[in-house]
């Protein structure tokens, strides 16, 4: 690990040598970068992903932070409990509201308020595009991953908490989930793309998906690029790219596509 000198931006001091995960701070001192604040059972399992390329230079920059919340730490007893058995019975455990509240609070007092509280949930409101630039403008976000049967219901309703979805779809836990709905987020805050124009054009930015995508060689075993791409004519290869968005958008997502005409008076 090399020597570099410290950086200090009127926030925590960084030293780009360091992991994504030694970055990972107790109590978060980047007071205006993007702060994505988890409560999980498993806070080893961030940055994860979230720590490479794009977003893991972010990350090491100090544009977003990340400040993980153990809920094992809030846990009843000598064995630090947190879930119980279903009221009513059947199978699985339920994290208890009693340690969710406590985790809760504690997550809450050191996040900007007007940061969403925000329960990973598959009977949640599904996770899209639109979610993501909200949340971008947002000054960060605190993710509750569940685990086992999920949360007690009346943690959800005493703090009103916003369930969010990833898909149709049960995960074993919230975690990933997280890691899904921040790297959309994140590649969104300014500075953290090279080259923004990339987020304007790409799938569901403009309501469309996007346009197929092509690179050299401009043969690969008998298959062409095709010729408008390569044709230098700036105006008919941008109507090839509107076309095709507009076909596949109709051919494979026919909600999306109502949705754009309706947008369109169409
Ligand atoms: C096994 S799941 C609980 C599923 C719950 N008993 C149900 O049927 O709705 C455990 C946790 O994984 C997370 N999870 C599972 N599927 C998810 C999804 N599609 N989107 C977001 N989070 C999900 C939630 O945090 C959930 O509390």
């Amino acid at each position: 690990m090399t020597d570099t000198p410290a950086r200090a931006q009127g926030r925590k001091t960084i030293r780009p040598s360091l992991s994504p995960r030694e970055l990972m701070t107790d109590r978060p001192a980047l007071a205006r970068a993007w702060t994505a604040q988890i409560l999980t059972l498993f806070p080893e399992a961030f940055p994860g992903t979230l720590g490479l390329s794009l977003t893991g230079r972010a990350l090491q920059d100090g544009l977003w932070q990340l400040d993980t919340v153990a809920l094992r730490e809030f846990g009843d007893g000598r064995h630090r409990n947190v879930d119980d058995t279903p009221a009513g019975g059947g199978a699985g455990m339920v994290l208890r509201p009693d340690v969710m509240g406590r985790a809760i609070d504690h997550a809450r007092a050191r996040i900007d308020p007007r940061a969403p509280l925000i329960y990973l949930s598959p009977r949640g409101r599904r996770f899209d595009q639109q979610m993501a630039q909200h949340l971008a403008q947002t000054p960060g976000a605190t993710l509750i991953c569940g685990r086992f049967e999920g949360m007690d219901q009346r943690v959800i309703d005493h703090y009103r908490i916003l369930e969010v979805s990833l898909g149709d779809f049960v995960l074993t836990g919230g975690e990933l989930a997280a890691q899904m709905m921040l790297d959309a987020t994140i590649r969104l805050l300014p500075g953290v793309l090279g080259n923004a124009a990339s987020t304007e054009e790409e799938s569901f930015s403009n309501g469309l998906l996007e346009h197929p995508q092509y690179t050299k060689p401009a043969d690969w075993q008998g298959h062409a690029i095709p010729e408008v791409l390569l044709s230098g004519n700036h105006a008919a290869i941008a109507r090839w790219r509107r076309e095709q968005s507009e076909a596949l958008t109709r051919a494979r997502r026919p909600d999306l596509w109502q949705a754009h005409l309706d947008r369109s008076g169409g």
